[in-house]
Formats: structure tokens, sequence, C-alpha cells
């Protein structure tokens, strides 16, 4: 089964995503982002800080990422492997209609693979978001995915980044060592055969070097998995081109 039937079929019968609600960690980010605007004097209406601001948001799922930051004034693109994933993210877009209508936001889902070349213009964003949805790219697919990332951004926007950290996750080492995948630090998701990559942190430095890291912090989170639930780690990088 490929990695989008996987993701297909965990859209109709969820045991793996779950919440409607962004993290914590993604709604601080969105403050500081608001702060840093308002810095900036890019703030009119401070009810809808983020009006006239480009975000593409990659692997954007049900789309709670890309709806909470529209509904306060942002035009989002999501891109998407799962189309279970992007039907459910435009049912909820149609039932809040109204509010990003008043906030002058909007989101708009399109199908395709954040591993190949993006259908988005040259330094035309301002802020690219990838919560947890990189994990599953080949180092090739990893390589278009930052080669991409760094084309479409703006000089000097922002790239939010929640990815799997191997520092301190037992969970992660058990499941490499038991479960290995087809790269270094990767591990088939047991049950489900979702193929994930952990990060440890000079990897993290690495992979990521072609941007300014603003800040690099760790997370811990429970994430669920064949009904167990499991304590994991993860990496929240604020990064700039
Ligand atoms: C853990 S979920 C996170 C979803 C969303 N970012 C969120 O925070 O709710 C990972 C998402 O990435 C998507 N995904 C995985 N590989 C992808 C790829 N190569 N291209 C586009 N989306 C992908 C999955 O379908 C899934 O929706």
């Amino acid at each position: 089964m490929s990695q989008q039937e996987i993701w297909e079929r965990e859209y109709k019968d969820k045991k793996l995503v779950g919440g409607d609600k962004p993290a914590a960690s993604f709604r601080a980010f969105c403050k500081w982002l608001k702060k840093e605007r308002k810095k900036a004097g890019r703030i009119e209406n401070p009810g809808f800080p983020f009006q006239a601001m480009s975000v593409l948001d990659l692997g954007s799922g049900e789309g709670k990422n890309a709806l909470f930051i529209a509904e306060r004034g942002a035009e989002v693109v999501g891109v998407e492997i799962a189309k279970n994933a992007i039907k459910n993210a435009q049912e909820s877009a149609k039932r809040k209609d109204r509010e990003l209508r008043v906030a002058g936001g909007s989101v708009e889902y399109r199908w395709g693979s954040i591993g190949k070349k993006l259908d988005v213009s040259t330094e035309s964003v301002d802020v690219v978001f990838d919560v947890t949805s990189s994990n599953a790219l080949s180092t090739e697919q990893r390589k278009n995915y930052l080669d991409e990332v760094g084309r479409v951004l703006k000089t000097r926007g922002y790239f939010f980044v929640r990815a799997l950290c191997k520092d301190g996750d037992d969970n992660a080492k058990e499941l490499i060592k038991k479960y290995p995948g087809p790269e270094p630090d990767t591990y088939v998701m047991p049950g489900v055969g979702l193929v994930e990559r952990v990060f440890t942190e000079s990897d993290f430095r690495k992979t990521y070097n072609q941007f300014t890291i603003l800040k690099l912090e760790k997370e811990f989170h429970y994430t669920k998995m064949n009904d167990r639930s499991y304590k994991r780690v993860f990496w929240i990088a604020y990064l700039q081109k």
C-alpha cells in the first residue's frame, strides 16, 4: 500500500490524526508572527492580523491550521496528498464561509505531493508551514521539498516546522530497532504501514541549513498508535529564508 493510500484510509477511519484545534506550538507561532508583523507595521486591522499575508500549508490534512490562520485574515493554499483529507478540509471551510469573508481570508486546497515541484510562483509566499507532514519523505523527495520551500518563500519569509525528534525519544529508538524503514532513522509504523523519519538536533540543523534557524525547541506530546498512547518528542522550528 502506498503512503498516499495509507493516508486515504486514515482519513476514512481515523486512528492517528485527531482534534480540530491547532496544537499549542502552532498557536504560539501565530502569536509570535503577529508580533513580528506588528513590529514591521504590517497590521492594519488588529482583529485580523494576517490580512494580505500569503501562506502555504504543506500536508494540510483536514485544514485545521489553514483555517485557523485564514480566519485571522491570511490567504492560504494547502497542498495535500490525501483526497479524503481535502474533502473534509473543504467541508470545514464551507462551514466557516461567513467568518472567512468577514476576515478577508481564504483557503484553497490542492491535491499533490510536497516531495515534488509545487505549482506555486517563485517568491510569492510570506509563510510556509510543515506541521508534521514531511515525515514520510525520502531523501530525494526531502531535497525537492527544501528546494521548493526556498524557491516559493519571499526573502525573509518564515517557515514553521514541526518534525519528529530522535533525541530523548525512547519510543522512536525502539521503533527504528524493531521496525526499520527504508532509510537511516526511519521506521515503518507497525499495523499502519506509514514510514516516519526522526531527526537528531545535528541532523535537523544540517537538513534545514539553507534557512536561518530563529528558534529550535523540543515539544513533548502523546500520540496514538494502534489504540495505545506513546510519549513522543517533536522539534518545533521557526526558520527564515
Ligand atoms: C500528521 S498529518 C498532519 C496534518 C496537518 N498538517 C495537521 O497538522 O493537522 C500529515 C499529513 O501530511 C500528508 N502528507 C504525507 N505525505 C505527503 C506528501 N508527500 N505530500 C502531501 N501531503 C502529504 C498526509 O496525508 C497528512 O494529511
